[in-house]
């Protein structure tokens, strides 16, 4: 609880701002990442844990930032593995940290953010004034919801906006209890506190809030120590209630129509919160379904969504089929009119137009258009496939790049290579690119025909038109248009 009778005269100055031109620039965030996540039972931070393919954190570090707020306004409470969560969190963005070294609690996990919002306060004046305060484990929230918060907040300037929910159970979380009279907002009880009269209540608090900032901060001060032991920060939507009779704004007739306590709904799927494993992965299904929807909406054929796995920052473009048990990883590019899966996993590649891939992996390699993988095919990192190239079966493709046209049908390696265009790659053709110290190159000209079997023990370049034998083990380079057979190869003359 918290003391408020001395809150009058600041509070009645500040209503009559409520026409100032509060924007998105006066909004600062604090996201609140330190708790232990003890129903994990994990020892990695609950923040870090991953829905959709990605810490659950990081969507709720994107949607802020498409609402519109800067890392650079934006604080990460941390503490639990807070050295673990700021690693990750700095590849994405120059996010301000909080550090919160004992769990006591949500009020005292934003406190700890007064001291670098203040700094941001006073050396940037108006740019903290307002104070957006997120739960890390919510990752559902989206910007487009976010938005009529920080709306209703600006027009109406109360001491706090709050986000509430419903479901027909609402088992967990904190309850939103109403004047029984005017419905006016009074306070949050947590589950533990409900009275059986209240257990009744279907509205629950979403742990999203604005609140005014100097109000915040001078009030978390006085939040009392629950039995057990921790600050809540659900006590101060409660307390700003209880300002309610202390000023009077009056409406047209004469009432008192000021709330210093404003409420905002949401969808109750945005918000629910991950407390354990179980609704990690039912927070997972909600987000990869909300995708998949999304693409398939926008002319994306998924015929069996709860068995295909797509990032938030991939793009497919039109009439592609995703087929069942296909991975789409990290940010993908994929083109139109291909057909991907089944059975595949796609990481960081860029697929062009017409492209089919069955049962293959592809890491952080292009294809151009037309390119058929597979199946049982794996591209590995910094591969480029031309137009219309081919893999079949068991090709492993490593740091190389082959021509346009180019075969490669049947089992083979080649690494560190770049083959040129209307290659034939034969059967169990692999490049011996590495010599126990280097990784060696090897150059294959176009139109060359690499028979079946053949070893080319790198460094070494094979001509424009040049054949090898079944079976050769190409030692030195090879001039174009000859035929080398042979251990080690050697030029077959014509006779
Ligand atoms: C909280 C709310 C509850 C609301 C629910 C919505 C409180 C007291 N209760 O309950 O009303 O319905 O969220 O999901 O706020 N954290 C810290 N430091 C701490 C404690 C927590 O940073 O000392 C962080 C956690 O990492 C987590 C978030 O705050 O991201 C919420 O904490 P959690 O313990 O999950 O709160 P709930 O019990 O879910
Ligand atoms: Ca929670």
């Amino acid at each position: 609880m918290v003391g408020t009778s001395q809150e009058i005269g600041a509070d009645s100055q500040n209503i009559s701002n409520r026409n100032n031109t509060n924007n998105l620039d006066s909004l600062a965030v604090v996201i609140l990442a330190a708790g232990k996540g003890t129903r994990m039972k994990s020892r990695l931070p609950k923040v870090l844990h991953e829905v959709g393919g990605e810490p659950m954190l990081f969507h709720v570090l994107r949607e802020v930032e498409s609402l519109g707020v800067p890392p650079q306004r934006t604080v990460i409470v941390v503490g639990n593995g807070a050295e673990q969560v700021r690693a990750a969190v700095s590849k994405r963005g120059d996010y301000l940290f909080a550090e919160q070294i004992e769990q006591l609690g949500t009020a005292h996990a934003v406190q700890q953010a007064e001291t670098v919002l203040t700094e941001l306060e006073n050396s940037q004046p108006g740019s903290a004034k307002q104070v957006l305060v997120l739960y890390g484990d919510c990752p559902l929230v989206t910007a487009e919801s976010l938005q009529p918060l920080v709306e209703r907040h600006f027009e109406t300037n109360p001491l706090v906006t709050l986000v509430t929910a419903t479901l027909p159970d609402p088992t967990g979380y904190g309850r939103i209890f109403r004047d029984p009279l005017d419905s006016a907002f009074r306070a949050i009880v947590e589950e533990a506190d409900l009275t059986p009269a209240q257990r009744e209540i279907k509205e629950f608090n979403a742990g999203i809030y604005v609140y005014r900032a100097d109000w915040l901060w001078k009030s978390l001060r006085e939040v009392k120590v629950s039995p057990k032991g921790e600050y809540y920060l659900t006590d101060l939507p409660e307390a700003a209630a209880a300002t309610r009779f202390n000023h009077v704004e009056n409406n047209e007739n004469g009432e008192n129509s000021y709330l210093p306590v404003q409420t905002v709904a949401i969808e109750a799927d945005e918000v629910r919160g991950i407390n354990n494993r179980v609704q990690l992965a039912e927070v997972d299904a909600l987000f990869r379904r909300r995708i998949i929807t999304r693409f398939q909406l926008d002319g994306v054929t998924i015929n069996d969504p709860s068995n295909v796995y797509i990032s938030a920052e991939t793009e497919i473009g039109q009439d592609t089929v995703i087929e069942p048990n296909t991975h789409l990883r990290g940010k993908c590019r994929i083109g139109s009119d291909c057909r991907i899966g089944p059975n595949s996993v796609l990481e960081n590649a860029v697929i062009g137009d017409n492209c089919e891939i069955v049962a293959s992996f592809i890491e952080n390699s292009t294809l151009e258009e037309a390119v058929t993988v597979g199946p049982f095919s794996h591209v590995r990192g910094g591969c480029y496939l031309e137009r219309e190239v081919h893999l079949g079966n068991f090709a492993e493709v490593n740091r190389s790049r082959l021509g346009t046209n180019t075969k490669q049908g049947h089992f083979s390696y080649i690494g560190d290579a770049t083959i040129g265009e209307d290659v034939n790659i034969g059967a169990g053709t692999v490049t011996a690119n590495y010599d126990g110290v280097r990784k060696n190159k090897t150059v294959v000209g176009p139109h060359a025909f690499i028979g079946s079997d053949t070893i080319i023990r790198a460094p070494v370049e094979i001509g424009e038109g040049a054949s090898t034998g079944a079976g050769s083990v190409v030692t030195h380079d090879v001039p174009a248009h000859t035929v080398v057979a042979g251990v080690p190869a050697r030029e077959l003359k014509k006779s």
